[in-house]
């Protein structure tokens, strides 16, 4: 099947990262459905993407719900067709979500806004497209997690952290699970991106190696690979774009 035949679903795509992953593989003429919890988000996305000539459809649902996401991808499928590519974006790292506490003192009823979202959403999204992608022999399912999920950090992101790292295990042994069929899990753990606020990225600049902070274009790069043919042998695995931060 030529890429231009193939259907991605990419998570939490209104803005950020997503976003950019999704006009990317929509340039090479994948179609693409955007989801997000808002749906004005979504559908400006996807009518961006259709007026930059790409092929998109608007797919607005809370990714922690699980019937949701299991009804929602069922009719999704219904309409367009099978989806061959999940990009699991949708997280809270971003603009709104670093003002985090650290473990000792964050009351437990914080912890669901982060394990809801990073991990639950992951299960959600990965559990509806995954038998559909063995049935058809052929499926790239992509996490975008965090390096805060693979290294301890002192930036009051404790349960972020442990969520992204559940999300990222669960595609290792996803990987070797449905290898045989086809199907590729793999994860993108990104390090601080260009859109977080200044006050917080300002002093971390000078750390990272490639002394910049990481933008869309190096998600989506990443994720563009990782979809691709010329990467049916690598699954299983985590590529940090992070600048040259944690070179473990
Ligand atoms: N920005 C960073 O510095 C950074 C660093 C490391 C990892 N990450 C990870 O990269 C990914 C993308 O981050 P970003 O900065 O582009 O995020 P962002 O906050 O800019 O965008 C996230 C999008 O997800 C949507 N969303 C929120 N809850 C949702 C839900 N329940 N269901 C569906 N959609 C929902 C939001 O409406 C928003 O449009 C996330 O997984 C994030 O954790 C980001």
């Amino acid at each position: 099947m030529s890429i231009e035949q193939k259907t991605a679903l990419i998570t939490g795509a209104g803005q950020g990262m997503g976003l950019g992953v999704a006009h990317h593989l929509a340039a090479q003429g994948v179609q693409v459905l955007i989801n997000d919890i808002d749906p004005e988000k979504a559908e400006a996305a996807a009518q961006a993407i259709i007026a930059a000539g790409g092929k998109a459809l608007a797919a607005p649902f809370d990714i922690t719900k699980t019937d949701t996401v299991l009804a929602q991808v069922k009719q999704l499928e219904d309409e367009v067709g099978g989806i061959d590519i999940l990009i699991n974006n949708a997280g809270n790292a971003g603009n709104n979500a670093m003002g985090q506490l650290p473990f000792k003192d964050m009351p437990p009823e914080h912890w669901d806004m982060y394990i809801g979202i990073n991990l639950y959403g992951v299960l959600n999204c990965t559990k509806a497209v995954i038998q559909g992608m063995c049935d058809r022999g052929w499926g790239r399912i992509i996490t975008i997690s965090s390096e805060a999920g693979r290294v301890g950090l002192d930036i009051n992101v404790s349960i972020y952290g442990a969520a992204k790292a559940g999300a990222a295990h669960l595609m290792r042994h996803l990987a070797r699970e449905v290898g045989p069929y086809g199907v590729t899990a793999n994860v993108v753990s990104l390090g601080l991106m260009d859109n977080v606020p200044e006050e917080f990225a300002g002093p971390v600049i000078k750390t990272i190696p490639a002394r910049r902070l990481g933008t869309t274009e190096d998600v989506a790069e990443a994720v563009g690979y990782l979809t691709s043919d010329g990467a049916s042998w690598v699954t299983g695995q985590t590529l940090p774009v992070n600048g040259g931060s944690y070179a473990i």
